[in-house]
């Protein structure tokens, strides 16, 4: 059927796409959030994985700022010395220090938290902000698929073998989750990829996040712990992507996207603000629990109960 007959022209697909475009734009802009604590953080320690650039840069410069101090835990000696710098030159606070692990490498974790345990009385909060999106299946040299390594079980060992210390403070864990997660599953007989390796593996690695997030919470009561979509942020996040993706996300929708300062800004609201609620989902500095960009089976306490179990055992395997 030609425009004619349906009265539908180009300029009008135009003007609705362009109409849309705008009414997104300011939605984005409008809800997007931003931490308004001024709480110091003066004596208190703060862990910020993969903090050498994106989100987790962007999170360690906000924690400096606010006197902490942090330590930029990254894979990359000399990217997280660089990164160092420019926090210290642009805070002025020198109690920033760099210390190395690679999240995907449950030995180099075990490492890490020795090395910890031996320089720090006290870790205050933890952000587990390290995160791959990998389209390939890649196996590491301990047999785990590289996107549950880094974005599952890397965490949660992390996490656990800190526990001890942050109880101690009373302190706070923030997971970066994402919102890909809605249509993520977990299937609890697959965590390395022994069945099947599924294309929506990032997705389904930030639903076990969220998993991990309210069994900690329900397992945890002293620790405050919380889950963050930080929100569609232009950061390296998209490099293993394919190339129209990233060309779509840095030219057309460019501007429905956060910068990396915004993207920090829900992460940095869960690592200070009062009102957060153990085990919550938040978004733009907003609980996002039971919204429309939650997966449902991130309720359910069984598959939760059931995650954290399997994911003992194999951690258990990988010695
Ligand atoms: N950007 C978004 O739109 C978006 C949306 C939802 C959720 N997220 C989540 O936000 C978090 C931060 O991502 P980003 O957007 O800031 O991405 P990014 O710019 O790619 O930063 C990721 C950080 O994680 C580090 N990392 C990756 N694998 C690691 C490993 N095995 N060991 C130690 N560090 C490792 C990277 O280190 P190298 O520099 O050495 O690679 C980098 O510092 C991730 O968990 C991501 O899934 C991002």
């Amino acid at each position: 059927m030609g425009p004619h007959l349906t009265g539908v022209t180009g300029l009008d697909v135009l003007f609705v796409g362009l109409g849309l475009y705008v009414c997104m734009y300011c939605y984005v802009n409008l809800r997007k959030g931003k931490c308004h604590s001024k709480k110091s953080l003066q004596g208190k320690t703060i862990i910020v994985t993969g903090a050498n650039t994106g989100i987790g840069f962007e999170t360690a410069l906000g924690l400096a700022e606010r006197r902490g101090r942090v330590i930029l835990a990254c894979r990359n000696p000399d990217k997280a010395e660089a990164a160092r710098d420019k926090i210290v030159q642009l805070t002025g606070n020198s109690n920033v220090v760099c210390r190395q692990v690679d999240i995907s490498v449950m030995s180099s974790i075990r490492k890490f938290v020795n090395v910890i345990k031996k320089e720090e009385e006290r870790v205050d909060i933890l952000i587990n902000n390290a995160g791959v999106v990998t389209l390939e299946k890649i196996f590491t040299e301990e047999g785990l698929e590289l996107t549950f390594a880094t974005n599952h079980f890397g965490p949660f060992l992390l996490t656990n073998l800190l526990l001890d210390l942050i109880k101690k403070s009373s302190g706070r864990i923030v997971n970066i989750g994402s919102a890909a997660s809605v249509i993520g599953k977990v299937d609890c007989d697959n965590l390395r990829a022994e069945k099947h390796f599924s294309q929506f593996q990032y997705h389904n690695s930030k639903t076990a996040t969220l998993l991990f997030t309210k069994e900690l919470a329900r397992r945890e009561p002293d620790v405050l712990v919380s889950c963050v979509h930080p929100g569609t942020v232009r950061t390296d996040v998209f490099r293993h992507m394919p190339t129209p993706v990233k060309f779509l996300v840095s030219t057309v929708f460019r501007m429905l996207t956060k910068s990396p300062a915004e993207g920090a800004q829900p992460v940095l609201f869960c690592a200070l603000e009062d009102s957060v609620e153990p085990g919550g989902y938040y978004m733009d500095c907003r609980l996002y629990d039971h919204s429309l960009w939650v997966p449902k089976s991130a309720y359910d306490e069984g598959l939760a109960k059931k995650l954290w179990e399997s994911t003992e055992r194999i951690l258990t395997d990988c010695g």
